[in-house]
């Protein structure tokens, strides 16, 4: 090969496409289509932020506008092999283990015991819906896994659920950054992790444990979920509503109360609540409800 084929055009490196800009008209069909379909409320405040965070795929298409974009994300192929990898990116996945700590407290120390000795319920099953990258439904793990050595007839089926694809494969992984589990206590993390031999900063959640959650694709927005009358004893839902307008947050709910058996508990996230919402359930604490 000539020397001169090493290199290439300056301009490839030092011109890279431009940053396309969001038209007003395309954000608008781009958001309602958002909000009907997913509930994911986007208003105007939010287009920077929607143009920064598709701009690479526009320009790895080949696009030079939104509307263009569009056009192909609409249509059936665009729909087939892009528009799951949108909503990846649309979706916010900020998760942590043990976020908002009280509420598995309050599953093993209070809701736990008392569920099992008036439902005389021993064999559970747990809904952590909009799960992310699976730092809720691994902290389930660990918390009832702990429970079980002090209550061996408990035994818990757990599935974890999302629309977004990307999160779903991770969760499944459960591999993590080793700064993700230092607030977790040394004891669990030794029972529960593993660390990687090629790589100091990596840590995977044990096999033994990665099985004990089953995953599913779910829409929220979706009329049903496949899931049965009173399926479930315990559903978490935190902070995935909160992006959602308020007749949406009602219509999930309702759709949860359906999957709940009675006395089974919603977690909600510490900003999302049910005030003003006609549906079947009581207020334990702050964020946590039983249905009636
Ligand atoms: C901020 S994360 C919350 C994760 C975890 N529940 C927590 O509290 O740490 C919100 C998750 O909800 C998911 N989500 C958003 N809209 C959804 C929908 N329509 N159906 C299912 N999941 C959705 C997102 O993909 C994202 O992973």
């Amino acid at each position: 090969m000539s020397k001169e084929k090493t290199y290439t055009d300056c301009a490839d490196n030092m011109n890279p496409l431009p940053i396309v800009q969001m038209d007003e008209e395309s954000f608008a069909r781009l958001s309602s289509f958002i909000t009907q379909n997913y509930g994911i409320k986007l208003p105007i405040a939010k287009k920077s932020m929607l143009e920064s965070r598709l701009n690479k795929k526009v320009k790895s298409l080949g696009m030079r506008s939104y509307k263009e974009f569009l056009d192909f994300i609409f249509t059936d192929k665009g729909r087939q092999t892009e528009l799951y990898q949108v909503i990846d990116l649309i979706t916010t996945n900020k998760t942590d283990f043990f976020r908002e700590p009280a509420h598995f407290q309050y599953l093993t120390l209070n809701f736990l015991p008392q569920y099992q000795l008036i439902h005389k319920r021993n064999n559970i099953k747990i809904w952590s819906a909009g799960c992310s990258t699976g730092e809720e439904p691994y902290t389930l793990v660990m918390v009832l896994e702990e429970y079980k050595r002090r209550h061996p007839e408990l035994t818990y089926t757990l599935m974890a659920s999302d629309i977004s694809v990307r999160v779903i494969q991770a969760a499944y992984q459960g591999i993590y950054d080793i700064e993700k589990i230092h607030r977790i206590p040394i004891e669990l993390q030794r029972n529960y992790f593993l660390r990687s031999r090629n790589n100091p900063h990596i840590v995977r959640i044990k096999p033994i444990y990665r099985k004990k959650i089953s995953y599913k694709r779910i829409n929220l927005m979706d009329h049903q979920y496949g899931l049965g009358k009173g399926d479930y004893d315990i559903i978490f839902c935190r902070n995935v509503l909160i992006y959602f307008n308020r007749n949406k947050q009602e219509e999930v709910i309702g759709k949860f109360c359906h999957c709940l058996r009675p006395g089974g508990l919603l977690l909600l996230g510490h900003s999302e609540s049910i005030m003003d919402m006609q549906l079947p359930l009581t207020q334990l604490r702050p964020t946590v409800y039983q249905r009636v």
